[in-house]
Order: C-alpha cells, then structure tokens, then sequence
C-alpha cells in the first residue's frame, strides 16, 4: 500500500522498531510536578510478524500518534498492543487506540488489568501476562517482566529479544520534551537533572522496592542494547546505559552527601536574615549548601535538590499559630516523598507564640529526618547573638555530616 504523507513522522530507533510518541511543550505541572521543560510521552510501534504497539499516548495527542504510525504503516495492520503502564499518561488514549487499529489483543500485568477496568469500567478486554511471560509477535518474542511500584502496581517492563530493546516504562525516564530523541543528542548536565528530578519527584518513595526489582532485572543478564522509556530520551548508547543505570543506583542507595538544603519562609525578613546566618556557618565549615526561599520556589525543585543531600535545615516564622503556608505545603510533600538518611534542624521567628518550632519538628521527626542541633527560635528580630547562634547551627550540622560522610 502506498503511505501517505503525513504532518507527524515515526522516528526509527532500529530497522523494526519505531517511536510513534508525542512532544507536549506546554504541559507545566504533572500532578503536582512541575515540568518547566515539558515532557514526551513515548509509545513504540514494533514491526513484527504481528505488528504491535507497546504503549500509548496521552488522550490529547492520539492524532498524533496515528499520524507517526501512519507514515510507517497502515495503522489497522496493529493486531497486539502492550499496556506496561496504566496511569492515565500512558493509557489514556488506550480505548480509542484499540478502535482505531482494531487490535485483536491488548496486554497488560495481572495488577494492569485491574487498573485498566477501573479507569474503563471493562470496556476493554485485556489479557494479563504473567510475571515473566512472553508475548509471540511470530517473528518476535516479546517478555515482560513486572516492576511493581516504578511507577504504579500495575507496571512492568518489556524485552524485546530480538532487537534487544527493554521497554522501560516510567522506570530511568524524565520530563524533558525535546526534539532530539535519543540520549546520546542531549545535555547530559539536563538529563542529569531531569533523571534526578523525576526520580525524587515519582519513585523515590518506593525506592526499597525498586532496589529489589533492577537487582532481580539485572539478574537476568538479558543483552540490552536499547532503553526505551516511556518518558524522555531513549538510550541506545552502552555509555549512556551505563551512565542512567549508575544515576539509578545513586538514587535508590539515597547515601547522605556533603550538601545541606536549607528551606525557609519569611514574613518580615527576620527568619531570611536566620537562615542567610545558618548557610554562612555551613559554608564555613566547608560544606556545600542550597538555599531555598520559598517565596517563588516550587516543591518539585526542593525534593530535586533534596534527592542527593546529606542535611536538611527548615525555617519558619510563626503566622496564625502555625508555620508558613508554603513550608507546610513543601513538608507535606517531602513527607509523602520518604527520602531516607538525612539528618537537620529547625529554626525561626516568632511575635508572640513560637508555634513554628515545634510544628517544624513534628514534620522533621515524621520524615525521619534526625535533628542533630538547635532549635533556634528569636523573638521579632534577630540580635547579633541570635545570629551567632543560627550560625552556629549551620555550623554543627555540616560538621556532624562531615563525620558520617
Ligand atoms: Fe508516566 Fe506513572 O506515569
């Protein structure tokens, strides 16, 4: 049959294998999130003796998707399509999709079948594989393997055996939209962030289990040539495999580092002016510190630079008997995100209730997070004792870091 051209093109990643996703520049917050550069939602089309597509797209970018897989190949030809990953990123467009290419087979995990018939109320039938199983393409043997917990219970990934391409869904993935595909063609100081970014932001609370599940993957020694997320660029580099998988295993040990974060809100400048003394005695004492005023930061870029800390120091006066708007709203979010190994401390100002303190050690003490100096709290403003002392503070917490670390 003769192609037609059309406005969205397939990328090839092997001779068999193609990216069919879509580019979303604009999309700004995802649940809570915030991806500045956009993101990609990747699905792959896998030219097999029965043509399969591993993945979705987003329910706006459907046409799309039909468009790139159109400039490779008549759409209706898809006889198996692949959910390794139900939320609604990945699967939203799934009931359409298997209308549009009348799919005689769609699979999913045990656990992606529940998911899949409570966001479609059954209006798919979907087939699970088994942990391990495979799927005959006839020409191609596909094997997938579950991830439970990166990102969702439902997830797995799949191995493609013959073109050696694990398809790794929301596991070494990132919010990066970009017209450069692959890896190997990007910023790696950006994919750096991103990778970390998406990390601490996604699949950091599950991190004891994700451990589990790549050492179980990386037991199986399949031959890896290709990692195709379903989020950002792909890896098809042995440099960049390795260099995504080294970041991985960072990311999941959560091993404290030589860096403090301090976070903190200000009424009237007084717990700004504290926290500016803390950073000097951390610096001081020869250790890395991120300050954070709230004012204008997001809690997605505080739990980034949370991902890699050894220390993290909070700040907050008192307003209505209760902390900061912004610092609950940024605790609750690290709180839910668990990270492990951080040590801190706590520090503010008050009028008349030093409320702030003790909320602010509720939150720490419920992350985990063990206090190993202060508090310091000031009345109003703070005297140049009372700077010494925030100073101080900074100054004991980096160097019982430097102990450990
Ligand atoms: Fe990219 Fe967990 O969805």
């Amino acid at each position: 049959m003769q192609l037609m051209p059309q406005p969205f093109m397939a990328v090839p990643v092997t001779d068999r294998v193609y990216w069919v996703g879509a580019l979303d520049w604009h999309i700004a917050d995802f649940h809570g999130y915030r991806t500045e550069r956009g993101t990609t939602y990747n699905a792959f089309l896998v030219l097999a003796d029965k043509v399969t597509l591993i993945d979705t797209v987003k329910r706006p970018f459907l046409d799309e998707m039909l468009y790139r897989i159109s400039s490779v190949i008549d759409p209706s030809k898809i006889e198996v399509i692949v959910s390794n990953h139900s939320e609604m990123d990945h699967s939203g467009s799934l009931i359409e999709t298997a209308k549009a290419v009348n799919a005689s087979k769609v699979y999913a995990s045990a656990n992606g079948v529940k998911a899949l018939d409570a966001h479609f109320h059954h209006a798919l039938d979907v087939e699970a594989v088994p942990n391990a199983g495979s799927v005959s393409l006839g020409t191609m043997t596909l094997q997938c393997f579950e991830t439970k917990m990166i990102h969702w219970p439902d997830s797995m990934v799949s191995f493609l055996h013959e073109e050696k391409i694990l398809f790794s869904q929301d596991a070494f993935g990132m919010h990066l939209a970009t017209s450069n595909l692959f890896a190997d063609e990007n910023d790696r100081h950006v994919m750096q962030w991103e990778a970390g970014k998406y990390y601490a932001n996604i699949v950091m609370p599950y991190s004891a289990i994700v451990a589990t599940t790549l050492e179980a993957l990386a037991g199986l020694k399949l031959p890896i040539a290709t990692i195709a997320p379903d989020h950002g660029p792909i890896w098809r580099t042995p440099d960049d495999i390795a260099w995504i998988l080294g970041l991985y295993a960072k990311f999941v040990a959560q091993k404290p580092t030589r860096k403090v974060v301090i976070v903190h809100d200000t009424m009237w400048g007084s717990t700004d002016l504290m926290a500016r003394a803390v950073a000097d005695g951390v610096r001081a004492a020869g250790v890395k510190v991120q300050e954070i005023p709230m004012h204008g930061a997001h809690r997605s870029n505080v739990a980034t630079e949370v991902l890699d800390a050894g220390a993290l120091i909070v700040g907050s006066p008192t307003m209505n008997s209760t902390i900061y708007p912004a610092m609950a709203d940024v605790l609750t979010y690290l709180k839910g995100l668990k990270r492990k190994n951080l040590m801190g401390a706590v520090f503010g100002s008050f009028g008349w209730g030093a409320n702030s303190i003790k909320e602010l050690t509720d939150y720490m003490t419920a992350m985990g997070v063990e206090l190993v100096a202060g508090p310091v709290k000031v009345n109003y403003v703070p005297t140049r004792d009372d700077l010494l002392q925030c100073s101080a503070l900074g100054k004991a917490v980096a160097e019982e870091l430097k102990k450990r670390c």
